[in-house]
């Protein structure tokens, strides 16, 4: 069964409105996608029902953040196949959760640290600064087994892949990498930012130790984000922000640690962002993501088939390996001005730049590109406009 594309998006209301008289085609999603109502409506359901704290109020409003985080975690447990809602820990954003990992798992001098070549920054520097404790940090070719197997050695403790890259769209085979990462006795971290707002993340199937997602990409709210992590796996990281809600007893000079979640979700929470999330991620299962990939994957072909030749096109020529990315330059020009001229004629509102991926450019001696990213709610006709604007575009310099 496909999307009912017309029906999602009467969900979304920023695509009821106009900007300068003209519709919004939002092709910006691998930065940021957007909310629908049932999200919008749980984030304020907080804020104006039970507006109080969470896991130390015994009152009726305490009781029912308690319950609408509870089924938060629940929703997201069952949406990433994790076995035990234990494993499921909220943080600011994904940025947070790598940090987490890479700060509590205590590396010392002489432990390895591998990430790809396309990693984002925030799974490029939290590793790349801990050089400062001796620790060494290097860097494999995106999904080359052959590459990671031959830097596998006995001192590397994590190997942290990004799934999806946000610059081109291009895919790691995750499950051949973690199998390698743990026939030789490491520990692997997959940021999945960009991978699960469009297709299945079964940590159990992909049998991960640590995973990073944010919220805002999956249709949640900014702010919220999560780190799964395997119960063996978070049991070897040491305690990193510590405080309220971190410990159940103390005195002036020792406390007993709460377990996970708990112990690393430190201080009041953000209640409205968390059950904003479980709404999100209730929304895309019912929606099905073999749909979601179909229909951008759909939308990709047609950009691809119209203007994939009239552009350097980044990564593959194929959109089957792209996803919902569409990523490019218009030689002679630059990104930015790409993607304003992009808004300014229809509202066509891509990203441009690096991409926080500036280590990638740089090896490439590029300064970036413009990137369309599709979602659920984008459709045929917003193609045609983008398209149509881009020909205008190259056109202008030939
Ligand atoms: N990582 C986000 C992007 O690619 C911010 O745009």
């Amino acid at each position: 069964m496909g999307l009912n594309v017309e029906g999602i998006r009467k969900d979304f209301p920023i695509l009821q409105r106009k900007l300068a008289g003209k519709p919004v085609v939002y092709f910006d999603n691998a930065c940021q996608s957007l909310r629908p109502v049932q999200v919008i409506e749980k984030i304020n359901e907080y804020y104006k029902d039970f507006p109080a704290c969470g896991e130390r109020s015994m009152h009726k409003l305490g009781k029912k953040v308690d319950e609408g985080v509870d089924k938060a975690r629940k929703s997201l447990q069952a949406f990433f196949n994790a076995k035990r809602t234990e494993e499921i820990i909220f943080t600011k954003n994904a940025t947070e959760a790598i940090n987490i990992v890479a700060h509590a798992l205590d590396l010392s001098k002489g432990d390895v640290v591998l990430t790809t070549d396309k990693e984002h920054n925030s799974n490029l520097i939290p590793w790349q600064l801990l050089k400062e404790k001796g620790v060494k940090h290097e860097v494999v070719e995106f999904n080359n087994l052959d590459a990671l197997n031959d830097k596998l050695t006995k001192n590397v403790k994590i190997v942290s892949m990004v799934h999806t890259s946000n610059m081109d769209g291009t895919s790691i085979d995750a499950k051949e990498m973690i199998k390698a990462v743990h026939d030789n006795g490491s520990l692997f971290m997959l940021d999945a930012c960009q991978s699960a707002p469009h297709k299945t993340v079964d940590v159990r199937k992909l049998d991960v130790d640590f995973m990073a997602c944010s919220g805002h990409k999956m249709l949640g709210p900014s702010g919220i984000g999560l780190l799964y992590g395997k119960q063996d796996a978070l049991s070897k990281l040491k305690p990193f922000v510590v405080g309220g809600s971190t410990v159940s007893e103390s005195t002036y000079s020792s406390c007993d640690l709460e377990k996970p979640p708990h112990l690393f979700e430190a201080g009041l929470q953000n209640y409205a962002g968390i059950m904003g999330f479980g709404a999100a991620a209730d929304y895309l299962k019912k929606t099905g993501l073999d749909n979601v990939s179909a229909h951008e994957l759909r939308l990709n072909r047609k950009i691809t088939d119209a203007v994939g030749d009239s552009v350097e096109l980044l990564g593959p020529k194929n959109p089957e390996l792209r996803g919902s990315i569409f990523s490019f330059n218009v030689p002679g020009l630059e990104t930015h001005n790409v993607a304003v001229m992009l808004d300014e004629a229809a509202n066509v509102m891509v990203r441009s730049g690096a991409h926080c991926c500036h280590s990638w450019f740089n090896a490439h001696k590029m300064l970036g590109s413009v990137r369309a990213s599709l979602y659920l709610y984008n459709t045929e006709e917003e193609c045609d406009v983008f398209i149509k604007e881009l020909q205008k575009i190259v056109k202008l310099l030939s």
